[in-house]
């Protein structure tokens, strides 16, 4: 067994992502070494404290512009030993700086079926446009706006949809088994481009499965 991946979260809100990985793969392939928030207030936090994990906020205003604050959260991730970034909700963007301080190895959960409702607000678009089948991408980040390669996909057909916090909830639970997913993947070694199409992310056999 090769030695559990150390890894770095962002979050900025609730925190269920983030749940999921410290009950599945924190301590097994990868170990939790770190996790930072731009709000002081995310309940996020408080799961981290709860199993021990050093947590962090570096709030926007707190810093002269948003390169400044992502140096300083790159530095602390790093000091951590970080070799791996999940964005877990973190509703906040990267700049390259940061993103080249992690090269390839910055990953985040989106709830739609990427490249259609990329933003913040990618649930309640979906329902304004009145699609039927909604859906989460994990994928590599990238400088733009969750336009980075994907590397699971998953939907879920619901043609009735009433609101937001419907679709969240159908959606939560696929969230939760693909970001620990993506990390054991990652932590296994088993993603890599495609040398045809950089875009698309090849899933190595052995430990590859559905998704
Ligand atoms: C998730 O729906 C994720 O897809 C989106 O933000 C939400 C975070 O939820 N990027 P939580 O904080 O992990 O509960």
């Amino acid at each position: 067994m090769p030695a559990p991946l150390p890894v770095a979260v962002l979050v900025s809100g609730t925190g269920t992502n983030l749940q999921a990985l410290l009950d599945t793969v924190h301590g097994r392939d990868a170990e939790i070494v770190a996790v930072a928030s731009n709000r002081a207030e995310a309940p996020a936090l408080a799961r981290a404290s709860d199993r021990d994990v050093p947590t962090a906020v570096f709030a926007r205003d707190a810093y002269e512009d948003r390169a400044a604050r992502d140096r300083a959260m790159a530095a602390w991730l790093g000091e951590h030993g970080a070799r791996l970034v999940v964005l877990a909700g973190y509703m906040a963007l990267l700049g390259e700086e940061f993103l080249a301080a992690f090269p390839g190895a910055v990953i985040n959960v989106h709830p739609s079926l990427l490249p259609a409702f990329p933003g913040a607000h990618a649930i309640e678009d979906a329902l304004a446009y009145g699609v039927k089948v909604f859906g989460v991408t994990v994928h590599f980040v990238d400088a733009g706006v969750d336009t980075g390669p994907v590397i699971l996909q998953r939907s879920v057909e619901l043609p009735d949809a009433g609101s937001a916090e419907d679709v969240l909830a159908a959606l939560r639970p696929l969230e939760h088994e693909m970001l620990p997913r993506a990390v054991s993947l990652f932590a296994a070694g088993a993603l890599r481009a495609d040398p045809a199409n950089p875009r698309r992310t090849v899933i190595a056999a052995a430990v590859g499965g559905a998704g």
